[in-house]
Parts: structure tokens; C-alpha cells; sequence
């Protein structure tokens, strides 16, 4: 059978990784990783993976190849020679911010830095990024499968000379951290498992490690970074610690406290845009809390803000840069006069605004040629999905329908009419 590489661990994941490895182990691989790329299915791919290599290595190579194919479009030419699980994949963040957040780390760190702890490394993701940025990395994690992959993954990646792997509690050593440095590292990166048993762990008293750890350690090692889940309240973040949120592409992909030397605002959120020219990172911060926006009539152009604004409580910024107003003071949708050329909001240009009632909504949609619509929502118990059904109809024409509410009040803004 294929490799179970979902946690818990099955008996013998260890003894299959490090066959693995072995030279019999790559070109199984291999062959394994061509014949997923081909689209071979399962049966027909253990068939031919047994009679070239074995049936010992055969299962196991499938699974491993399995989650590199899976791997490519977020890992890229990397993927193909990285050893991941479903869940260390799952867990994996994206390199290019693991990139971005270690350089930041080492940035602030000055020369002070020259290793860092991970402290739970996984499948080493962040251990590699911090090792090509230039770090000597102590990846630590319980699990002795995670340090077998971590161990695995650097000496893939070439990168073996600057990882130590090593087993460990990060509560312990948090707990014995002293003089700025934990494990005898200047600085530390701290991504606790915020799931179990494939489900979401809201309370982060209940991650692994837990949050007094993270408090913790951003009390005690200054040169932090730690990753949370984006939905953490404010009232969590410590004093004098930046919290900041990351989207790409519109969806907040991390969230991020960084250690009291690392911080330099209050609040950031980053909105990593595609553009012609590529990537672009755009940086909203504030020193000090902001407050709300002020709330105003609903005025020709709606602005969604990019959940990274939202999150980071930097709405009241964008609307001051926009010179727009909050439609509810409640509700995250501000607008103004003019559409926004800005990383910060999405425009929708307001051609209608009705008290939410569906079937005036369908009779004005119908009215207007309008067949298809998209729905968005804030504020308002309505399934976009099954509202955007009711509402199709004949018409050629498409329009967003934005069902929130303005003063208080339900309402339906059509946008974009034809
Ligand atoms: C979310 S994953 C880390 C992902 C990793 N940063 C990456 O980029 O791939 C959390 C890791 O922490 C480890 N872990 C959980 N509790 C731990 C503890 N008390 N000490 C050390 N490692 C721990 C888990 O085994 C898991 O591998």
C-alpha cells in the first residue's frame, strides 16, 4: 500500500523515510515522481513501481511522490526533492514568505545573530529559509519523524552544513531561556501546530506549544518571530509587540509577532499583490491604535478592504488615504466618490442601493439585463453561493451584488450594472 503519511504516524514511516534516502530509495522516487507527473493511476503505479523496485520501496515511494507533485506549485523546482507528509505539507508555509520573514529576523538580529532556533521545525521550512538566508539553524521539534524530514530536506537542499536537528521541548526551552537567547541561540522562530486530529485549534492556550509559551519567548529572546493564527484577537498581543497580517492575492495567508527587537510598529498588514512586474509587497502600518473610520452615506464607489487591512485594524488608514467614510460603523465596506487605485480596497463602482428584499432585487436585476451575479456579504446571514442562484436569470449581462448592512440596516448595493 501506499504510504499513510497523515499523522498519526504509521508503524515503519521511519524505516520507510530512511530507505528513502538510500540510492535505491531516490531512484524509486523517481520513477515515482514520472509516473504521478503522467498521471499513472494508483494500481497501475504500484504495478510498475513493484516490478522496477521492489514491492518494500514501491508503497512508501508513491506516497512521498505523491506530495511532491502536490508540492510544486507552492514549492516549485524545490518540490521534487523535499520529503513531506500531508500534514507537514499542510503545515508548511509559503518559501517566499518564510524567506521574507527570515530575512527580516536576521535583518533585526544584526551581527548579534548567527543561529537561530526553530522551535517545532516540521518538515523544516522555515529551517531552510532561515539556513539560505544565511543562518546556522537549530531546528528542534518532538516528533521524531519531523526532525527525520527536516534532516532529510536539508541535506537535499544542500544545506546540511549549517542545520543541527536535534530533539526537544520548545515549552522547556522557552521556559529555560536567559540573556536574550534560547538554546544558546541569539534569535528563535516559533510556528506552533494550531491543529489536531485535523481540525483547527482556536484557543491557543491549546496549541502545541501553547500560548504562555509564545508570550514566553517573546518575553525572554528578543530576535523572535512568532506565527499565529490569523484570527487571533488583539487583546493577545503583548505590549511593545508587532502583530502583523499577510495576504496574497487577496486570502491572509499568515499571521505573524514579532520579538520586541523586531518590532518597529504597532500594527503592519502586508498585501502581497501580482502585477506585471511580478510580486509586489505593500506595507500599511501604524504606530498606535487608529481607531474606527468615520461612517457616512452609502456615495458612488464601495471599497472592499484586502483582509490583511481588516485584520490588522488598519481600515480607519485605508479610509483616511481614500478619503472614504465606514457605510456602517460595524461593517468593514467603506465608500467615497471615486474608485481607489490602491493595493489597500477593491472598487465596485454603487449604481443601485435597496433595502435587502429579493424579489425587488431579482425584478431590478431582470429590469437591467442582468443574468449572472456575483454575491459578497458582510454582515448578513445570506449564503452568497445560494443567493447568486436565485438571482441568475436570463440576461446576458453579469453584476456584484454587495448584501451588508448600511446604518444598521439590511441592505443590497448592486454594483457594476451594465
Ligand atoms: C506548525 S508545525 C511547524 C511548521 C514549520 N514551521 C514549517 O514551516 O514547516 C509545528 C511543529 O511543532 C512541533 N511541536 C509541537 N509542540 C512542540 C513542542 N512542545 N516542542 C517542540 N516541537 C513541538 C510539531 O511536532 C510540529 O512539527
Amino acid at each position: 500500500m501506499p504510504a499513510d503519511t497523515s499523522g498519526p504516524h504509521p508503524e515503519g514511516a521511519l524505516e520507510q523515510l530512511a530507505l528513502l534516502r538510500t540510492a535505491e530509495g531516490a531512484a524509486a522516487l523517481e520513477l515515482a515522481t514520472s509516473l504521478h507527473t503522467a498521471g499513472v493511476d494508483v494500481l497501475a503505479g504500484l504495478d510498475r513501481l513493484r516490478a522496477t523496485v521492489g514491492a518494500e520501496l514501491a508503497g512508501p515511494a508513491w506516497g512521498y511522490a505523491r506530495l511532491r507533485v502536490r508540492a510544486r506549485p507552492v514549492f516549485g523546482a524545490d518540490a521534487d526533492r523535499l520529503f513531506l507528509t500531508t500534514d507537514t505539507l499542510e503545515q508548511a508555509g509559503r518559501p517566499e514568505l518564510a524567506a521574507r520573514r527570515a530575512a527580516r529576523l536576521l535583518a533585526a538580529g544584526g551581527d548579534e545573530v548567527d543561529s537561530v532556533a526553530d522551535l517545532g521545525c516540521a518538515a523544516g521550512t522555515d529551517t531552510i529559509a532561515l539556513a539560505r538566508a544565511g543562518a546556522s539553524v537549530l531546528a528542534v521539534d518532538v516528533d521524531p519523524l519531523a526532525r527525520e524530514l527536516t534532516a532529510a530536506n536539508v541535506e537535499a537542499l544542500g544545506l546540511a552544513d549549517r542545520v543541527w536537528v536535534v530533539a526537544g521541548d520548545a515549552v522547556e526551552l522557552v521556559a529555560a531561556a536567559r540573556g536574550g537567547e534560547v538554546a544558546n541561540c541569539a534569535a528563535a522562530v516559533l510556528d506552533p501546530a494550531r491543529r489536531a486530529g485535523g481540525r483547527r485549534l482556536l484557543d491557543p492556550d491549546r496549541w502545541s506549544p501553547p500560548w504562555s509559551t509564545v508570550v514566553d519567548l517573546l518575553d525572554r529572546v528578543p530576535v523572535t518571530a512568532v506565527k499565529v493564527a490569523p484570527g487571533l484577537d488583539h487583546d493577545r498581543v503583548p505590549e511593545g509587540v508587532e502583530a502583523e497580517w499577510v495576504s496574497v492575492r487577496g486570502s491572509i495567508v499568515e499571521a505573524l509577532l514579532w520579538g520586541r527587537a523586531v518590532s518597529s510598529v504597532w500594527r503592519r498588514a502586508t498585501v502581497v499583490q501580482d502585477g506585471p512586474a511580478g510580486r509586489t509587497a505593500h506595507e500599511l502600518t501604524a504606530d498606535a491604535d487608529p481607531g474606527h473610520a468615520p461612517t457616512g452615506p452609502v456615495r458612488g464607489w464601495l471599497h472592499e478592504p484586502d483582509p490583511a487591512v481588516i485584520r490588522s485594524g488598519l481600515v480607519s488608514l485605508a479610509a483616511a488615504e481614500l478619503e472614504a467614510t465606514l457605510v456602517d460603523p460595524t461593517i468593514a465596506y467603506l465608500t467615497s466618490d471615486a474608485p481607489a487605485d490602491s493595493p489597500w480596497v477593491t472598487s465596485y463602482r454603487v449604481d443601485e442601493v435597496l433595502p435587502f428584499n429579493l424579489k425587488k432585487l431579482k425584478a431590478l436585476l431582470r429590469s437591467r439585463g442582468v443574468g449572472r451575479v456575483t454575491v459578497k456579504k458582510r454582515g448578513s446571514a445570506i449564503e452568497p453561493e445560494e443567493l447568486a442562484r436565485q438571482l441568475r436569470g436570463p440576461g446576458e449581462s453579469s453584476a456584484t451584488v454587495v448584501v451588508t448592512r448600511v446604518a444598521g440596516k439590511p441592505t443590497a448595493l448592486v454594483c457594476g450594472l451594465p
